[in-house]
């Protein structure tokens, strides 16, 4: 007998959890893309009458949205580590059960953060550019970027992914990892991190990472003021959420060489126009929110996902509750 019925917004979602869900209820998919326009508005007229979302899509789940949805909507369940796409007190305020799907991710983000770094204290992409359009003009002062071996790094967010980032980076001869959160980390002593507080972070490290969730606390973190904190030699990664920095405030300090360089996998919006000033500048790499972005792990993704929907829905704790 089947458990209910579960609308799971966006095509994309891999067939990994698909099969999963098929055993177990009735699975509707709705046949759209977030980039295409019409998707918001079929997403709100698809979906009245289910049982659980799985909410594999980057539009806001708001208080209007689930009113749409009425009130036997019992789960929700959001192909994501990230929540702040979820209205959570709006969820919460009505009983429905929210599960994401963090941690399988943490390893692939990981490897992009490393990724990103390399290639903006390296400068790729001014590398890359001059190759491209032929004026390519070696000389020993010519590209010369950051040393990862004797530096400190510091990692804003000591979740998974942070710590993830931190065994990944032993390998490059840091001197100096500190870190800053909201509590103390009990793997920081074993992996050793020093938690510090965030002004001494951003003055001191070499290579801040933001890996961080976006909370009113975190959002605009990196603002025209801590930048100017920072060393002029430093480097920005961002895998969380663009809304951490100010992008006009990282903007100014990027052409002023207030700070080195900026690797960002997350920006505001997304997605960004390619006219973005951000974009045109040779000392910020950015790339297209691509972190957890590799077949295996968006396939534990969309398994945990169908998982969390499934568990609720037989009355029993999700893998990953919020
Ligand atoms: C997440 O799961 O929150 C990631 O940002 C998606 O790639």
């Amino acid at each position: 007998m089947s458990l209910g019925r579960v609308l799971i917004v966006n095509k994309s979602f891999p067939v990994a959890g698909l099969k999963l869900l098929k055993n177990k209820v009735e699975p509707v998919v709705l046949m759209n893309m977030d980039y295409e326009p019409q998707s918001l508005p079929d997403i709100k007229d698809s979906i009245r009458g289910y049982d659980a979302l799985i909410w594999n899509t980057k539009h806001k789940l708001t208080g209007e949205i689930l009113d749409l949805a009425g009130p036997q909507l019992k789960v929700v369940s959001t192909m994501s580590s990230g929540t702040d796409h979820i209205d959570i007190p709006e969820v919460k305020k009505r009983g429905i059960l929210l599960g994401n799907t963090p941690q399988v991710l943490d390893d692939a983000v990981a490897d992009i953060t490393v990724g990103l770094l390399i290639a903006a204290a390296r400068r790729f992409k001014e590398g890359v550019q001059e190759l491209e359009s032929g004026e390519w003009k070696y000389g020993v002062q010519w590209m010369v970027g950051q040393d990862i071996a004797g530096s400190t790094v510091g990692i804003v967010g000591f979740g998974g992914i942070g710590q993830a980032v931190l065994r990944r980076l032993r390998g490059f001869d840091v001197a100096k990892f500190i870190y800053s959160g909201r509590s103390d980390k009990p793997q920081a002593k074993e992996l050793g991190a020093e938690r510090v507080p965030i002004d001494q972070l951003l003055r001191e490290s070499d290579y801040v990472i933001l890996a961080c969730p976006l909370t009113k606390e975190t959002k605009h973190l990196i603002n025209a003021d801590t930048l100017k904190t920072m060393k002029n030699t430093a480097v920005v990664i961002n895998i969380a959420r663009g809304e951490i920095v100010d992008q006009d405030a990282l903007y100014t300090a990027l052409v002023e060489k207030q700070i080195f360089a900026a690797g960002l996998d997350v920006v505001t919006p997304e997605p960004l126009s390619k006219d973005h000033p951000l974009v045109s500048l040779p000392n910020c790499y950015i790339i297209p929110h691509m972190g957890s972005a590799t077949v295996d792990t968006r396939n534990k993704m969309a398994t945990i996902s169908a998982q969390n929907v499934v568990l609720a829905l037989e009355g029993k704790p999700m893998l990953f509750p919020c």
